[in-house]
């Protein structure tokens, strides 16, 4: 079975961050996102990948990722070019498929339990596809499926104004080579995308049988800065603590804390985890739940809790921090006697500033 990661998509919801680069490399726990899905294919035995990509800053998705040995995968680079839906995505991969059943999986998802049992004998069954559903409460944002009283699957809608059921498709879907067939018989869809849903409904209409699995454990659609928080959340609540920086007499640590080479936390500062600090940052301050700070980043004074740093970051104020996403390279700093008083910012496009 081949794998297919999506990591085209221009990330509009999450601007400024995806001004700088693809949203698939936004550190969810200090790790890209896209990260995830790939050990999640190996993990499924998938180790022959292709990976799509779009128009906004391909080549950084190709020096993280590289040819995917560090995975233990082989990567296959796959130029959507401008995006126009995921099925298009799909055909334009069809000469890497070949006729091998394969996985498709948004490059943006992240999933708690992974795919083994997702994967397991769908190769030699007589489905021509598989999707992945979960219970929402917002199912107008999603791809909505409805089943039968057997649990079959007999109707799919892309973001329903008035969704049958709960039941959204997770990103993560498995076919058979009948699916480009289907893809070449839809039409773009109102918001003038090839939809996968639309493509997974043509199967159905002539006939084709689609099977359905309900995830375990959670979920989450990266789309939007309060689902990357949330995600990171949930990544954080099973880290395993560890200790390759130095922790300075006087400095307090509780609960599960990883900290990376070369960090140090000074005297005084507090770390309540689950927190994750990267490589080479200094820390004097009071760091609180749920946070990941990435490499090269200083944190003096203040707090900050719940929140993303992604690295190189300077924070130097004495103002409480929550719940931010905070970019590469930025600034927070506090002027002391500076007249006129009042906040100064210099915020680039598409910024979001609550105060
Ligand atoms: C896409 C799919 C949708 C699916 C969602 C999952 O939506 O079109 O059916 O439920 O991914 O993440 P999009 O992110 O393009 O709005």
């Amino acid at each position: 079975m081949k794998g297919l990661i999506l990591s085209g998509g221009h990330g509009t919801r999450l601007r400024p961050l995806t001004h700088t680069g693809p949203k698939q490399l936004i550190p969810i726990a200090n790790k890209p996102v896209l990260f995830y899905a790939i050990e999640d294919l190996k993990e499924a035995g998938v180790t022959d990948i292709g990976l799509i990509l779009g128009t906004n800053m391909p080549e950084m998705v190709k020096e993280a990722v590289g040819d995917g040995s560090k995975f233990g995968v082989n990567i296959t680079y796959i130029m959507q070019g401008e995006p126009k839906g995921l099925a298009h995505a799909v055909a334009v991969a069809q000469e890497f498929v070949g006729k091998e059943p394969f996985i498709m999986y948004l490059g943006d998802n992240i999933l708690k339990s992974g795919i083994k049992e997702f994967v397991e004998g769908f190769e030699e069954s007589d489905y021509q596809a598989r999707i992945l559903l979960q219970k929402v409460e917002n199912p107008q944002q999603f791809g909505v499926a409805e089943l039968n009283q057997e649990g079959h699957v007999i109707h799919l809608v892309e973001k329903p104004k008035e969704p049958k059921s709960d039941l959204a498709l997770v990103g993560i879907y498995l076919f058979k080579s009948s699916i480009f067939e289907a893809i070449k018989n839809i039409k773009p869809s109102w918001r003038d995308e090839l939809e996968i849903t639309d493509a997974i409904q043509e199967l159905l209409n002539s006939k084709k049988k689609v099977d359905s699995h309900i995830v375990r454990g959670w979920w989450k659609d990266t789309g939007k800065p309060e689902d990357v928080l949330d995600a990171n959340h949930l990544i954080l609540d099973v880290l395993e603590s560890y200790n390759d920086g130095k922790i300075e007499e006087g400095a307090k640590i509780n609960g599960r804390v990883a900290i990376g080479e070369g960090t140090v936390v000074r005297k005084g500062s507090v770390i309540r985890g689950p927190v994750i600090i990267g490589k080479e940052c200094v820390i004097d301050a009071y760091i609180g739940p749920y946070t990941a700070i990435g490499d090269h980043t200083t944190v003096t004074g203040g707090e900050i809790e719940s929140s993303i740093v992604m690295g190189h970051a300077k924070i130097e104020c004495n103002e409480r921090i929550v719940d931010s996403l905070i970019g590469n390279h930025s600034c927070i700093v506090s002027v002391e006697n500076r007249l006129p008083k009042g906040r100064r910012f210099v915020i680039g496009e598409n910024s979001v500033v609550n105060l």
